[in-house]
């Protein structure tokens, strides 16, 4: 819940801007404003094929009577690609449980979209050495509901409830020792073709100084940027420093 309409639209153009050649041909850039600005992000947005536009969150339901929430038809129509799912802030804050996750990610697919779903512990889960199990449970109740061929339009992201926000970052081998526990579960349901093809991104504190010795990690397939991403200076460094 950062910047507003002029901010938000300096912002993107800075980003489309700098988004070039030096980037990677088959990366993914994807910018995820908040929902009444992602119009006006997705017009801006269509100047650079490198860079796509998603929504935050979404409802579950097609459409009706849910006063302030946002249905992922309408996203859609304004020129989203992507919803972010499960982001540890709508988990903690807004009470959405893996249940209802599940239904958000059906909604997202059933339109076409394509779901970049959170998962990641709280440093007391860690702390107490259940976040291999907690992990476990929101992959297989979030997302192993879906068929393989629905799974193949889902990105995952790995984020550490106790790195987002707070500079701490998770260590490289912190980050890819879940990672490749992720990779795992995806290969024992899945398969490992499925498993080798998702992507698995890595978000908490993630900067342009820390961010190449995260991707050079085998399993961290890129990234979810949020404080730094508010600026496109740091936001393209960081884009820029994944080259595997
Ligand atoms: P951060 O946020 O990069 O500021 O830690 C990550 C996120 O919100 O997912």
């Amino acid at each position: 819940m950062n910047l507003d309409l002029t901010s938000g639209q300096s912002l993107i153009s800075e980003v489309v801007n700098m988004v070039n050649d030096e980037v990677r041909g088959d990366q993914e850039v994807i910018v995820c404003p908040p929902s009444v600005l992602v119009y006006s992000i997705a017009q801006l947005a269509k100047s650079n094929p490198k860079v796509s536009v998603g929504a935050q969150n979404s409802h579950e339901a097609e459409s009706g009577a849910y006063t302030g929430e946002t249905s992922v038809a309408q996203i859609k129509s304004v020129g989203a690609e992507y919803v972010i799912l499960g982001h540890s802030e709508r988990r903690q804050y807004f009470g959405e449980t893996n249940a209802l996750l599940a239904k958000k990610t059906d909604a997202v697919l059933k339109h076409g979209l394509k779901p970049i779903f959170c998962i990641g512990e709280t440093l007391e889960e860690r702390n107490q050495n259940i976040h291999f199990q907690l992990i476990k449970d929101q992959l297989a109740e979030g997302v192993f509901h879906l068929s393989v061929e629905e799974f193949a339009n889902v990105v995952l992201a790995y984020e550490p409830v106790w790195a987002i926000g707070t500079g701490v970052t998770a260590s490289p081998e912190q980050a890819q020792e879940v990672h490749e526990f992720i990779r795992k579960e995806i290969a024992a349901k899945y398969g490992e073709e499925a498993a080798e093809s998702t992507s698995i991104l890595y978000g908490g504190s993630c900067n342009p100084k820390n961010a190449a010795d995260l991707f050079a990690q085998k399993d961290i397939d890129g990234g979810l940027i949020g404080g730094a991403s508010l600026k496109s200076r740091d936001f393209v460094d960081i884009i820029k420093t994944f080259n595997k």
